[in-house]
């Protein structure tokens, strides 16, 4: 048996030994929502001490959060605990985890705090979500291009029995033929580009801020809104394996989007990094390039943000919705990976390509 006040100090004891060992992050925040605590997981997962981060506002160390002061504030105005099993914390220094967060009231030193406790799940839902994104672009894709194939055949035929009837026409009559030729065209210019690149790639050593400046150069020359662009490089990055023409086709692709929506406010950076041990495709990848390209506009429509990369999805009037899916093969034809995470104000898209020694 022990004594009331020995099983508090063994409570105690307990409790300062195995806090700072627990996987799950623990955060106490006070009133004011200022930190007052992290365990050692928490220091690590926000890669900030305590004595950085004490008495800061919880809420300052991200840019963007999908907890808010409010919901915090009616923890404390109800009691009720909460929990949300998607919370997406994005830093200042632009990297972003989606942790499951729930928060709930404690006391210390005789007055209420918020004890939040927070797993990270990215990894096992990124790489959930890649897999199920990855099996879903490939079957619209397979699907339109299968279309597109059984369309481009008899478009062919149509064409060529116009020009045959337009020799025998008067020159009035001749009209009609001519419009239906240039539909034709049209439509096979269309279906051109539903089919996507059909060439393989032809990969050779380069360095990427070859291609980097050399789309810098194009889009900044057709920049009638006035743009800014932001070149943030790493010029250590070695040479890598990769197809000039469509790696500038691909970052093309992915700008124009961004200054189709940007004013004249807007600003695009474009940044090279090094990344180490990524996934990509599903393989372990301990070297990659990472490129990204960030615009300050409005975000991606909610409604298309799962789904931007299939074939045919379009937030604009006048989109075909196949510049991303275009991006998408080229970049699966250097065995990387494009990603995007986008919210009012900030778009990201990256493309990791693996750094592959010199062959
Ligand atoms: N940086 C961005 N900011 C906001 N929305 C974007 C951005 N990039 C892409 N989008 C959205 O994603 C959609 C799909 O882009 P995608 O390039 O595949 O097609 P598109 O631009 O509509 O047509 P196309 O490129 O074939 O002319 C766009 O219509 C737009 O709504
Ligand atoms: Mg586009």
């Amino acid at each position: 048996m022990y004594s009331n006040a020995s099983l508090k100090e063994i409570k105690l004891s307990y409790a300062q030994h195995l806090v700072p060992q627990l996987v799950t992050a623990v955060v106490i925040i006070n009133d004011k929502l200022k930190i007052q605590y992290l365990s050692s997981s928490a220091e690590a997962l926000f890669s900030k001490s305590l004595n950085r981060l004490y008495q800061k506002e919880f809420l300052d160390i991200f840019t963007h959060s999908s907890i808010t002061a409010e919901r915090l504030n009616q923890v404390f105005s109800t009691g009720q605990d909460f929990t949300d099993s998607e919370v997406v914390l994005e830093f200042i220094e632009n990297y972003h985890i989606t942790l499951e967060v729930t928060a709930s009231i404690a006391l210390f030193n005789g007055s209420e705090h918020i004890l939040l406790e927070c797993k990270q799940i990215d990894k096992q839902k990124q790489i959930s979500a890649e897999i199920f994104q990855e099996q879903q672009w490939e079957a619209a894709r397979d699907l339109i291009r299968g279309l597109a194939h059984e369309i481009k055949n008899p478009l062919g035929g149509l064409r060529g029995a116009a020009q045959l009837l337009a020799k025998e026409l008067t020159r009035d009559q001749q009209e009609f033929t001519t419009m239906i030729i240039e539909q034709a065209d049209r439509l096979t210019n269309l279906v051109d580009r539903l089919l996507g690149p059909n060439q393989l790639p032809n990969i050779e050593m380069h360095n990427i801020h070859e291609v980097m400046e050399k789309v810098h150069q194009l889009v900044s020359l057709d920049n009638a809104k006035g743009i800014e662009f932001i070149r943030d490089y790493d010029p250590s990055i070695p040479d890598i394996g990769l197809d000039t023409e469509k790696l500038q086709q691909t970052l093309l692709n992915i700008i124009r989007n961004a200054t189709q929506v940007l004013d004249k406010t807007g600003v695009i950076t474009l940044k090279t990094r090094i990344a180490t041990n990524q996934t990509i495709n599903g393989k372990k990848v301990k070297l990659a390039v990472k490129l990204s390209i960030i615009d300050n506009g409005p975000g991606i429509p909610p409604a298309i943000q799962d789904t931007i990369f299939y074939p045919m999805v379009s937030g604009r009037s006048d989109g075909t919705g196949l510049g991303l899916s275009i991006a998408q093969t080229l970049i699966h034809q250097h065995q990387g990976k494009l990603l995007c995470h986008s919210y009012p104000g900030r778009t990201e898209f990256s493309i990791l390509l693996p750094l592959t020694k010199r062959a």
